[in-house]
């Protein structure tokens, strides 16, 4: 028995090397533009981890590289919002519909009628979602995340400061967004408050074996397996994981659940959180559930890591992970 776990382990081992290898060479791609701190990042890295109920973790290729979470960030900004507020208030400032436009886009302020943000995986949603975090001023409200956070990976997060001032400078359309926002009675703080607040969570640095982590607790409705205490309600878990799987890989959200078919998050740093929920029919190594988190700075038009989204298809399929 413990040796076949092993083969499995060890077959795991020699998939990941071969395919990060094979995706490091071939598929390219550049880092996002528009914050001038990422643009400066190697785009060939790549790394996987990946994270298991009884806590083993598989790490491959550049692993230890950090980077930041960008809108990764919206997933815990969300759980940490629902946590203080509880669901029902947050949901009054923000729906739970995917939209199919860039995930910066402000065309739908001019075409929705009731303005609400479509939901918290938009730019426009999380500035909506960062603004009701607790607290009075943007420390306290990027506290009430990076506590979160913290409670979630056990250890101390930190902020990216350069990555935050170049964001900070360059925010033209999150800045412009705010403002219609506020305009519209859908900021609960300031708009400069607001994106101070978004800006620095986006900021807030991670590697793919927090992200695994992190995932392994969503799959498991906010349970830590290692250290057997409930984190989160499963409720706002569950609801996270809808909102992951249809809209958290923006206007690609649906060519993403159906062919790569698990709730899902990227940032345009190149990280993406992937989870995948236990379930009968995996393969045996997956069967209870694990989190994912990959890296890989050069994004598609979308937003999404090239070579993340691709090592991620390729893995789900050669271990039969499929939530239908
Ligand atoms: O607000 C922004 O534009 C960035 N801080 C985050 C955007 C992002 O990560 C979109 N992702 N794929």
């Amino acid at each position: 028995m413990e040796l076949h776990h092993l083969d499995v382990e060890n077959e795991l081992t020699l998939f990941l090397d071969r395919k990060i290898a094979y995706y490091k060479e071939y598929l390219s791609g550049e880092c996002a533009n528009y914050i001038p701190e990422l643009k400066v990042v190697n785009p060939d890295y790549l790394a996987f981890s990946l994270m298991l109920p009884n806590g083993k973790v598989h790490l491959n290729g550049d692993y230890q590289v950090p980077f930041t979470l960008q809108s990764i960030s919206k997933v815990i900004t969300f759980m940490a919002a629902c946590l203080y507020n509880g669901k029902s208030a947050v949901l009054e400032w923000v729906d739970v519909e995917p939209t199919g436009d860039p995930f910066n886009s402000l065309l739908r302020f001019e075409l929705n009628e009731n303005k609400k943000p479509f939901n918290p995986m938009i730019n426009a949603g999380a500035l909506t979602v960062a603004s009701l975090l607790p607290g009075l001023t943007p420390m306290d409200k990027i506290q009430g995340v990076t506590r979160l956070l913290s409670s979630l990976l056990d250890k101390d997060v930190t902020i990216n400061k350069k990555v935050f001032e170049s964001e900070w400078e360059t925010a033209y359309r999150n800045r412009a967004l705010a403002n219609f926002l506020m305009e519209n009675n859908l900021l609960a703080s300031s708009v400069d408050d607001t994106l101070f607040t978004y800006i620095n969570l986006c900021s807030i640095e991670i590697t793919v074996e927090d992200l695994a982590k992190i995932g392994l607790i969503l799959s498991l409705d906010g349970f830590d397996p290692v250290r057997r205490i409930q984190l989160i309600p499963a409720p706002i878990t569950r609801l996270t994981k809808v909102l992951m799987f249809t809209c958290g890989m923006y206007n690609s959200s649906g060519k993403f659940a159906a062919f790569v078919g698990i709730p899902a998050k990227s940032g345009v740093s190149g990280g993406i959180l992937g989870v995948v929920p236990p379930s009968l029919r995996s393969h045996p190594l997956l069967s209870d559930g694990c989190g994912i988190g990959l890296y890989g700075p050069a994004i598609d038009a979308h937003g999404n890591s090239v070579k993340g989204a691709r090592l991620l298809e390729d893995f789900l399929q050669s271990y039969d992970v499929k939530i239908f």
